[in-house]
């Protein structure tokens, strides 16, 4: 998808800048070729001969640098590329975009551009969570500008929270999907994946044996035709794609509150494999074992997910589809959590054991809609992923 596109990646002032001489690399290994300029602050970071040796280009950077004739100019320059990437993405940056500012090589070239502009964002959590980047960040997404993260973790100013820059494979993924111009490019999607933990004591927990790949695999999917894709994740034993938005949950409540958070969206793929039932008060400490015996554990019902968000009155997606595994009577079973659960379609599988299903690579489903039942042939996850992701694409058309 990125062989021979053209990418001008601007790399701004900050400690993540160091990323983006990975990022030159893994976009060349792709085929595309990369233009470099580095603004005066990303210069303090990474050297301009470091930049120009990985990406095999003269690095710009400098807007006196263009004004002789037999140099391209900055018009020019900003039009040559089929997709400009800004990583790292600093505050100052952000705001001379939002503002129309034009005062180095870097700015000039975003406000002269018409081609389409990713930025991956970098900076303290302080600074991201600050009301004037969030009103920078709300006209830039009102511009059309694409976003990939950030990402929470630890910083390298030594505080924790959301402003870290995306991978460089998660920064590819965006970039390749920005690209691709695909069907699902301007809708957000919520994907559920994986078990949930529910917890006994600070120790032990309670979970089901889904490995997350179905879900994964969706999430993937439906980013590769350009859908901006949240995914609720539990802990499950495969990575989460890249180039989706990650939120980790262990328990099921949790798991509400983050669908919660994440919505509105254009759709919605209940993939995640919920506990339907929690211990009712898990202990703080751990358990001990007792001459009594084993401790009784009391349990509650949890949220339906599934059904909460289907029921919603106001701001359910438009499309909203469920999961069934079944060990039998799977379509009977399935159509009837179909109506119970209020969502509009219901992806219905067996998971016998003989089946090989759960935590297997294929998967053999029956699309259950208000049109029937569709049985779909046996094939890989990647495959079903790919299939219910263009449905998804052209329900939302
Ligand atoms: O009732 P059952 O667990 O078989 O339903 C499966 C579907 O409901 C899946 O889509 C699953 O993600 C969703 N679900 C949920 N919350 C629950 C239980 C199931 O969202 N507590």
């Amino acid at each position: 998808m990125l062989a021979t596109k053209r990418i001008l990646l601007i790399i701004g002032g900050g400690i993540a800048a160091y990323k983006a001489l990975d990022l030159i690399r893994r976009l060349r290994e792709r085929g595309a070729s990369v233009t470099p300029v580095l603004t005066r602050a990303g210069a303090e970071f990474v050297t301009p001969l470091s930049v120009s040796a990985l990406a095999g280009e003269k690095v710009f950077g400098d807007l006196f640098d263009l004004t002789d004739e037999a140099e391209m100019g900055h018009i020019e320059l900003s039009r040559s590329a089929d997709l400009i990437v800004v990583a790292p993405a600093t505050a100052d940056l952000m705001a001379k975009m939002a503002g129309g500012q034009a005062d180095d090589l870097a700015s000039t070239l975003l406000l002269a551009t018409d081609t389409p502009v990713l930025v991956a964002p970098a900076m303290n959590v302080r600074m991201w969570q600050h009301a004037a980047t969030q009103r920078n960040i709300a006209t830039l997404n009102a511009d059309g500008i694409g976003f990939v993260g950030p990402n929470e973790g630890d910083m390298a100013c030594g505080e924790f929270g959301p402003g870290r820059m995306a991978e460089p494979l998660e920064i590819v993924a965006a970039a390749e999907a920005a690209l691709s111009g695909g069907p699902l490019v301007g809708k957000r999607v919520l994907v559920t994946s994986g078990p949930t933990h529910e917890p006994i004591d600070p120790v032990r927990y309670i979970a089901n044996r889904s490995s997350g790949a179905q879900g994964t695999a969706i999430a993937r999917a439906l980013a590769a035709l350009g859908a901006e894709v949240v995914f609720v994740t539990g802990p499950a034993d495969v990575e989460p794609p890249e180039g989706v938005e990650v939120i980790r949950v262990q328990s099921a409540r949790d798991m509400m509150e983050a669908v919660k958070a994440a919505l509105p969206a254009d759709a919605a793929v209940f993939a995640a494999a919920v506990a339907d039932w929690r211990i009712k008060s898990a202990s703080d400490s751990k358990l001990k074992k007792t001459k009594h015996g084993l401790p009784a554990l009391e349990f509650e019902e949890n949220p339906d997910i599934l059904a909460t968000v289907s029921l919603l009155q106001d701001g359910r997606p438009g499309l909203v589809v469920g999961f069934a595994a079944e060990t039998d009577d799977v379509i009977v079973n399935a159509t009837a959590k179909r109506d119970r659960k209020a969502c509009d379609w219901i992806v219905a599988n067996d998971v016998s054991p003989a089946t090989g299903i759960m935590g297997g690579s294929e998967n053999d489903v029956t699309l259950i809609t208000d049109a029937g039942a569709e049985d779909w042939p046996r094939m890989s996850k990647a495959e079903v992923a790919a299939k219910l992701s263009a449905r998804i694409a052209k329900a939302l058309a």
